[in-house]
């Protein structure tokens, strides 16, 4: 249950917020209030689907095409989010991911590596650029970057991954305190495993064997984590790393 209601007026942007973890961040984002654009790149079925979703529950959303690993579609993103709603974007979720090959070494490129760091790295700090202005501006904002809880994890076949997600705790760090003095917290927030619709026919029980709550996180889970961030209540945390996943992991 959320019991933070207050993102009334914010504007909310989820990059990849038509399935998986991002449906669920935008549906909880609306359910506090937020009018919410639901970013996708490729369905614009399953976008409408969780627009849908979201609406019948009483939120506000909207669709947005945009590929955010591409500079000019990623611009064109945030001007027809901004005209749509009338107003600029007061929270970011830089949440969406293309596929996650896992690959030995042996067979791993350069390129496996950048494709990682296009999502994860690029991707979000071109987005923060074109929002930026608009958070100086109001005096406040709220970046919410979708890590993993393979930072700490360190996962065999998988560092094209790993790199780019670890990558995002230094950039977020950094960007916190340059952007503190603006009223705009940078947060990291580590999902565990949670399996979503890409997941089906994966069999969790050897994760969840691991996981000091003893059940898999829910989507929501991560919904309610990044409503918090996203919230007046967490305005003083920032720079931060936080961990969803039922304590598998210890928060660095
Ligand atoms: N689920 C987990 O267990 C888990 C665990 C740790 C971390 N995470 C992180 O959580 C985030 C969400 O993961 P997920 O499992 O929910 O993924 P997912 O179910 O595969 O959803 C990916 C989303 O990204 C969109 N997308 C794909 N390519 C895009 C592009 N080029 N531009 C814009 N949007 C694009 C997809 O829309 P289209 O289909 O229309 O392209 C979809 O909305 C990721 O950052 C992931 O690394 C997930």
């Amino acid at each position: 249950m959320i019991l933070i209601n207050n993102l009334h007026s914010k504007i909310a942007l989820v990059t990849g917020g038509s399935k998986g973890l991002g449906r669920h961040i935008s549906a909880a984002l609306a359910q506090s209030g937020a009018t919410v654009i639901v970013n996708y790149a490729h369905s614009r079925e399953t976008a409408l689907q969780t627009v849908d979703f979201i609406q019948s529950s009483g939120g506000k959303a909207f669709a947005v095409q945009g590929d955010v690993t591409n500079e000019e579609s990623l611009n064109h993103l945030v001007k027809e989010s901004e005209e749509i709603t009338g107003e600029t974007i007061d929270i970011l979720v830089n949440n969406a991911t293309g596929p996650q090959p896992e690959l030995s070494l042996e067979e791993s490129t350069w390129d496996d590596y950048l494709d990682q760091l296009n999502f994860f790295v690029k991707a979000p700090l071109l987005l923060t650029k074109a929002v930026l202005p608009g958070m100086k501006e109001k005096g406040e904002g709220r970046i919410i970057n979708i890590g993993s809880e393979v930072i700490q994890l360190g996962n065999a076949n998988f560092a094209n991954y790993v790199t780019a997600k670890s990558a995002q705790l230094g950039m977020t760090r950094s960007w916190a305190n340059e952007l503190g003095r603006f009223g705009i917290t940078v947060n990291l927030l580590n999902p565990g495993f949670i399996p979503v619709e890409r997941h089906e026919g994966i069999d969790p029980s050897d994760y969840q064997k691991g996981v000091p709550l003893g059940r898999m996180g829910e989507p929501l889970d991560i919904g309610n984590a990044a409503v918090f961030l996203a919230s007046h209540e967490a305005k003083f945390i920032t720079g931060q790393s936080l961990s969803v996943n039922g304590g598998k992991t210890f928060g660095i």
